[in-house]
C-alpha cells in the first residue's frame, strides 16, 4: 500500500469489450499491484451506469479502469471513493484551463453544463468493509463532435488543442492518486470540497422517481452511502441512485 502509485502499471489493449470486465477478471490473480490502469483504445461494449452504453470515438478518448483496494472503506460508505474520483477528474480540468467544472450526482463531470467524463464504479465487498475496486472512467479528450442529442463536450474542445491520451492519463493518474490518499487518510475536507462543485447546491434541480413524478429541489447532501437528500416541502428525504434520476 505504501508505494502505491496511480498508474505505474498500465495494460495498453487496442480493442476490448470493456476495461471494466477486463480489470475486473484481472483482479481475481494475485498480487495486481493497487493502482493498476487498464486502458483501451476501442471498447465494443462499454459499458455507463443504469445498463447504458459508453460510446466513445476509436482512438481519441481515454477510456480507462484503475482497480484499487480500499479496504479502509466501510460498505455503506463506498460513495465515498466516487466523491474522491469525481474530485480528481475536476481537479484535472482545472489542471487543464476549464472553467465551470461541476459534479452532477452520481457519477458525471460536467464543464460548463456539457458531460466531459463519466465514471462506473465496481466494488466487491468482504463482511462489513470493501474488498477491490473496479474505477472505469470516460473521459472525452480529442473527440471534436458527438451524436445529436448528446449534451457532450471534450478537453480538446475547451482548450481549443488537441491534447496527448498518454500524458492526460499520466495527469489523470496524479489527481487521482492525491484524492485517494485524501479518503485513505480520513480528511474530511473532502466533503465540503465534493459539495462545492456539485449541481444542484445553490438552484434546485429537477428530479423524477421511478414512479415518474417529477419535483424540484436544493440538494442538501450526498450522503456517504451514495444517497441523495433533498428537502421537499419541508422533508428531508434521502433517494438512493435506484429510486431517482436528476433532470438537468
Ligand atoms: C456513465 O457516465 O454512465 C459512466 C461511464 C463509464 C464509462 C467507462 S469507459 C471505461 C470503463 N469501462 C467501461 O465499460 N465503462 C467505463
Amino acid at each position: 500500500m505504501e508505494n502505491l502509485i496511480f498508474g505505474s502499471s498500465v495494460v495498453h489493449l487496442q480493442t476490448v469489450d470493456s476495461t471494466n470486465n477486463y480489470a475486473a477478471n484481472l483482479i481475481l490473480q494475485p498480487n495486481v499491484a493497487e493502482g493498476t490502469v487498464i486502458m483501451a483504445d476501442f471498447q465494443s461494449d462499454g459499458r455507463g451506469q443504469r445498463g447504458n452504453h459508453w460510446q466513445s470515438e476509436p482512438g481519441s478518448n481515454l477510456t480507462v479502469s484503475y482497480i484499487l483496494y480500499p479496504v479502509f472503506l466501510y460498505v455503506n460508505e463506498q460513495f465515498v471513493l466516487s466523491k474522491a474520483v469525481a474530485l480528481g477528474i475536476a481537479d484535472l480540468l482545472t489542471q487543464y484551463g476549464c472553467e465551470d467544472v461541476q459534479i452532477k450526482w452520481p457519477n458525471d463531470v460536467m464543464v460548463c453544463g456539457r458531460k466531459i467524463a463519466g465514471i462506473l464504479i465496481e466494488n466487491s465487498v468482504q463482511g462489513s468493509a470493501m474488498k477491490h475496486a473496479v474505477v472505469g472512467i470516460g473521459l472525452n479528450v480529442n473527440q471534436s463532435s458527438f451524436p445529436d442529442g448528446l449534451s457532450a463536450t471534450s478537453l480538446a474542445l475547451q482548450s481549443g488543442e488537441q491534447q496527448d491520451l498518454k500524458r492526460v492519463l499520466q495527469d489523470l493518474s496524479s489527481c487521482l492518486q492525491a484524492r485517494y490518499l485524501q479518503i485513505r487518510a480520513h480528511d474530511p475536507r473532502i466533503d465540503p470540497e465534493y459539495m462545492s462543485r456539485l449541481i444542484g447546491r445553490t438552484e434546485a434541480v429537477g428530479m423524477r422517481t421511478l414512479d415518474g413524478t417529477y419535483s424540484r429541489a436544493i440538494i442538501q447532501d450526498i450522503e456517504n452511502s451514495g444517497r441523495l437528500v433533498v428537502d421537499l416541502d419541508g422533508e428531508r428525504k434521502a433517494y438512493s441512485l435506484e429510486e431517482i434520476k436528476l433532470e438537468i
